[in-house]
């Protein structure tokens, strides 16, 4: 038997940046993501009669930490369910392999909505999130679709999961993802927080500031109101990029061109639609917009010699099983 899991990616409109619990991977800091439609991943697993598992990602066989962490994700599952059955995990990102994107959080979410199948676990989606948590905590967010709110979750309370934020009627947002030119190798994001937290002296007050962020963008979401989203999504964005820039040593994610973008959207401001930024552990710019403006923010990033390729989404539904 194989279960294939699609999951999508997500991007954080309040980040999460720092961990309160690193054994169990708990966040410092709440966060909240829209999943997004566009950047999908599928995972398929099966038992295999093997003295190791199989994992495969990207059409390549895994090796070093990409291997070990899908392996001890599947320790625990194996943990649960009192087996010791070896498994073939194989995932493929469907987006453009050019995106250099993190896929993390779609490949995690897959994968334990997958496990959970296998295994015949029965898990609810509170404890598949609370599950791919541990592997990645941006993957929690994957689980489900939509707006997605993950909480800071205190030291030692391994039950931390996300939540769906439901809007009735739907709230028709999409995203914009520019592939920034000349991007080099980005330090990964779970060194990167650990490195900010251990050594920069604006981590402290990241954490204290970033609660008031994802409240103000929790209020924004009810009230619909984009600017109100977009001022707190960006200024949750610049407040995590300076603290890791402080860090030591420094963590720079943006580029020149990322930066040289930031100036054109700036510019682009004047003459479009409302539009607002956001950037992960990476030098692409993420465009946030109503999906009836998406088309003409397009054709005007189109034109920018920074970008290297963009991506347009709208939004993503939970990961499920589709065979
Ligand atoms: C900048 O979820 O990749 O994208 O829990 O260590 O696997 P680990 O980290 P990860 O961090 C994501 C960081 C971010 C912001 C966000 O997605 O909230």
């Amino acid at each position: 038997m194989t279960i294939h899991v699609s999951a999508r990616a997500n991007i954080a409109l309040t980040k999460y940046w720092g961990k309160s619990d690193r054994a169990l991977n708990l966040p410092a800091v709440p966060s909240l993501s829209l999943t997004l439609d566009a950047l999908e991943t599928e995972t398929s697993v099966s038992f295999i009669d093997a003295v190791d598992d199989y994992i495969e990602i990207n059409g390549a066989i895994a090796t070093g930490r990409p291997r070990a962490r899908v392996v001890e994700h599947l320790d625990r599952f194996r943990a649960i369910a009192r087996s010791d059955r070896r498994l073939s995990v194989v995932s493929t990102n469907r987006f453009p392999t050019a995106a250099g994107l993190a896929s993390s959080a779609s490949g995690f979410a897959a994968l334990t909505v997958a496990v959970d199948a296998l295994f015949e676990l029965g898990l609810n989606r509170e404890e598949l999130s609370s599950h791919a948590r541990r592997a990645s905590a941006s993957a929690a967010r994957s689980v489900f679709g939509g707006f997605v709110e993950l909480p800071a979750g205190s030291a030692g309370d391994d039950s931390l999961g996300a939540r769906e934020i439901v809007l009735t009627p739907p709230w028709e947002l999409a995203m914009l993802i520019a592939i920034v030119s000349g991007r080099e190798k980005a330090t990964p994001s779970t060194e990167g927080m650990e490195r900010t937290r251990e050594t920069s002296p604006f981590y402290r007050a990241w954490v204290e500031a970033a609660p008031g962020f994802h409240q103000q963008a929790l209020h924004a979401l009810a009230a619909r109101d984009l600017h109100a989203l977009g001022r707190a999504m960006e200024r949750s964005t610049f407040a995590f990029h300076a603290s890791a820039m402080a860090a030591d040593p420094p963590i720079v994610y943006l580029s020149p061109s990322t930066l040289s973008l930031i100036g054109a959207v700036h510019a682009l401001r004047e003459k479009l639609p409302p539009a607002y930024m956001t950037m992960d552990a990476g030098p692409n710019l993420i465009l946030l917009v109503e999906a009836p403006h998406a088309e003409r923010w397009l054709h005007a990033l189109r034109e920018r010699p920074e970008i290297e390729s963009i991506v347009s989404s709208g939004i993503g539904e939970e990961a499920r099983i589709v065979g």
